[in-house]
């Protein structure tokens, strides 16, 4: 897919006041510092289009970002990160629960996990719940750069050898790096496909 532009448009804290708008849209979700605005950025060629930290908790609101005017991609916040306050832990999994629930235009989601670690349960526990409320969903694996390549496929069979005990069938996955831009054009490519379904 060619990118022609990509506008910031608002952020929200309550799902109530998002855009009220019929175009397709799309969801980054994972853990706080997994990289889902760092990846946004790179997607779309623009440094400063998300706000993105080394420290975990950066993104606190729902904002949506329209792409190409024609569909949304929403970045979230993260869920669970151990030093966050209590409230704050709470006020973002509230969001984001009320986010998935309430959200008719939500086509997809992107969960995004960092290639580098074993399988976490609040990872695995959001995507069970995720089916449970019957998103459909893929992974994106992020921050491929920061391993060797050969590991990189050694670590993917490890994730999906976790998720076979969950679903009798396998979501489809990237690997992505929002550094060196690899899985991109294939993640644009498949929200393309699914614009055009
Ligand atoms: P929250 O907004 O806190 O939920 O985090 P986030 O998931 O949006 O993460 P963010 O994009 O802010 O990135 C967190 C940190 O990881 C930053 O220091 C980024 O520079 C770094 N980072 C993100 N993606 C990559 C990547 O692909 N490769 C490398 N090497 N670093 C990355
Ligand atoms: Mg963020």
């Amino acid at each position: 897919m060619k990118i022609l532009s990509a506008e910031f448009i608002i952020s929200n804290n309550n799902v109530k006041f998002c855009p009220d708008s019929k175009v397709p849209e799309y969801a980054f979700i994972g853990r706080s510092n997994v990289g889902k605005s760092s990846l946004i950025n790179s997607m779309f060629n623009k440094k400063k289009l998300a706000k993105i930290s080394s420290r975990p908790g950066k993104t606190e609101l729902i904002n949506h970002f329209l792409i190409n005017k024609d569909w949304y991609l929403v970045d979230l916040p993260g869920y669970g990160y151990a030093k966050a306050s209590k409230y704050k832990i709470k006020s973002f999994q509230k969001l984001i629960k009320s986010y998935f629930t309430d959200r008719k235009q939500l086509i997809s989601a992107f969960v995004l996990i960092d290639i580098r670690h074993a399988p976490q349960k609040i990872d695995l526990d959001f995507i069970y719940w995720l089916g449970e409320i019957k998103i459909p969903f893929s992974i994106i694996f992020t921050k491929s750069d920061k391993i060797k390549f050969e590991k990189i496929e050694d670590k993917v069979n490890l994730y999906l050898q976790e998720l076979s005990n969950q679903w009798s069938f396998l979501p489809k996955y990237f690997i992505s790096s929002a550094n060196n831009r690899s899985g991109i054009n294939k993640i644009l490519g498949y929200i393309n496909e699914m614009n055009n379904l």
